[in-house]
């Protein structure tokens, strides 16, 4: 695969993944890499550019990130974000120290003036709003540099010594806060560095496809379907390489929304691979009775699904590559961060640490979620499955609180599909990140024509976010509400009550358990 390649520096930011995303979406391919990382390395990489992020250090501290000077040499363009820039000042013999003054510290929306005669704005207007988070400040520019943008606090917010390629910006172009701040990262890969706008899903398919051929030969490949956006469009990218030597195993734990295990199948049709679908509802079911406890569900649905997929994975015979799901984010994050654990997050279709393979293939690692998505489309796949919500491994299994039964999911399964529906029919889905309901364990008392019902009570969630990692309930019309409240009584016998959610996340989770 031959295209540009930007690196992304890594100072420990917290927008890194955003920075590397922007830049993918202006066309240009790029890899977050640690500031660690060996000057041979990164130079093996022939960058067009390099971009320094932000970090939440200071760079005058001992202690602090640093890049060897010898980057400084290779005649590559750099740009520098917030401690990234402050990092070029200070290594090139400019001075940064902590803002004394409170005024110099700048957080959040700063009214920002640019020197538009500069590479870096070039085109844009002379004046917007940028997104600052910084609370060190660059006394003393280097030589060589020239300043390019001021805020009311603050006389340097961008740097430049254009002869040399080296710009460097306070404040975060990578964030929806800072205007026109994608444009200006088009203009550095554009103007500054040269990008010709090589990265193309259309042409990564097209490379994917032959660097799977050439990896797997004539070898037989195993894929767990799950029919979720990551596993879809990986077995539709290999089914794409290799056809017939693809097996892509779907274990149907009968814990699927309505009508999502014909789906899958059918989208897979017009391959010709072998697809195995197996119907383990009752198999699944019969492990979960009597378990309320939510880990523990999670637990028995993880385990159980290995067990099916190792049963399943004998009777295809020979395997020499299993497939897996890594995508970028994955990738960048794989041992970082000792978050506390709120839930275990088991993913279905975990690997089974029993069955003999030659190799792992992991086909979407260099993507990021969008571009899985794009890849998809790409591959002709639904856009129902492209396109579609995260949706949790235990399936409905944790939208029951209490006991799971097959009475009780197949409430839920009709309910949250009137609920979906309804949010489609209304145009309202496209907006929500998730959507879903949940089956309370709580029964209260109704009345329905003349007679006193005592059924369940269905919650309906539904949030915004950007994350996954914090979310907002969404404000849906009332109107709408209603309607999907009266169908829902009128339709699901046994729910007699429809609440709605409004808790964000935190202090509650996006699931109910
Ligand atoms: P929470 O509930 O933690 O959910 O706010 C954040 C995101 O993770 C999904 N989620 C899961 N996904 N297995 C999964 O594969 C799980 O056990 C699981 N629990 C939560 C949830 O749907 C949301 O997108």
């Amino acid at each position: 695969m031959s295209h540009q390649t930007v690196i992304v520096l890594d100072f420990g930011g917290q927008y890194n993944q955003l920075i590397a995303r922007r830049v993918r979406e202006c066309g240009v391919y790029c890899e977050i890499k640690p500031y660690t990382t060996a000057l041979a390395e990164l130079k093996a990489m022939e960058p067009i550019g390099i971009i320094f992020t932000g970090g939440p250090n200071s760079v005058y501290l001992d202690k602090a990130p640093r890049v060897d000077q010898e980057i400084f040499t290779w005649g590559i363009p750099i740009l520098g974000i917030c401690y990234g820039c402050q990092l070029i000042a200070h290594a090139l013999g400019g001075q940064v120290t902590e803002a004394q003054d409170e005024s110099a510290r700048e957080y959040g929306k700063t009214r920002t003036y640019f020197d538009t005669s500069c590479k870096l704005f070039r085109g844009l207007p002379a004046e917007g709003v940028t997104w600052m988070s910084h609370g060190d400040y660059m006394e003393e520019v280097p030589e060589g540099f020239a300043l390019m943008a001021r805020s009311d606090a603050c006389p340097n917010v961008a740097i430049a010594d254009e002869g040399r390629g080296f710009y460097g910006v306070q404040y975060h172009p990578e964030v929806n806060h800072t205007e026109n701040g994608v444009a200006m990262i088009r203009n550095f890969l554009y103007e500054v560095c040269g990008a010709v706008g090589d990265w193309f899903m259309e042409d990564y398919k097209r490379s994917a496809i032959l660097a799977i051929r050439e990896k797997v030969g004539d070898g037989r490949v195993l894929l767990a379907l799950s029919g979720g956006v990551d596993s879809s469009v990986m077995a539709a990218l290999l089914a794409e390489s290799i056809g017939g030597q693809l097996t892509c195993v779907f274990v149907d734990h009968g814990l699927m929304r309505l009508n999502e295990g014909d789906e899958v199948e059918e989208a897979f049709a017009p391959w010709d691979i072998n697809f195995v679908r197996v119907n383990a509802e009752r198999r699944f079911l019969d492990k979960l009775a009597g378990v309320s406890e939510p880990e523990r569900k999670r637990k028995i649905i993880g385990e159980e699904f290995i067990r099916v997929f190792e049963e399943e994975s004998k009777k295809v015979g020979r395997v020499d590559f299993l497939a897996q799901g890594t995508i970028y984010p994955d990738v960048i994050e794989s041992g970082a961060g000792d978050a506390a654990v709120i839930k275990s997050h088991h993913n279905v279709g975990g690997l089974p640490d029993t069955v003999d393979f030659k190799g792992l293939i992991e086909p979407l690692r260099l993507l990021f979620k969008d571009e899985v998505r794009q890849l998809g489309r790409e591959l002709g796949l639904p856009e129902y499955l492209v396109s579609r919500q995260p949706f949790p491994g235990p399936g409905l299994a944790i939208r029951i609180i209490g006991e799971v039964t097959k009475e009780k999911a197949d409430l839920l399964r009709l309910a949250d599909f009137i609920f979906r529906d309804e949010l489609a029919r209304a145009g309202e889905d496209k907006r929500l990140n998730q959507s879903f309901a949940v089956l309370t364990d709580t029964r209260s008392v109704g009345v329905m024509g003349d007679g006193r019902t005592y059924d369940y009570a269905l919650a309906l969630r539904a949030v915004t976010t950007s994350d996954f990692m914090t979310a907002n309930w969404a404000r849906i019309p009332y109107e709408l509400l209603d309607r999907i409240s009266t169908r829902i009584i009128n339709e699901v016998q046994g729910i007699n009550r429809v609440c709605y959610d409004i808790t964000s996340k935190p202090p509650a989770t996006i699931e109910w358990e």
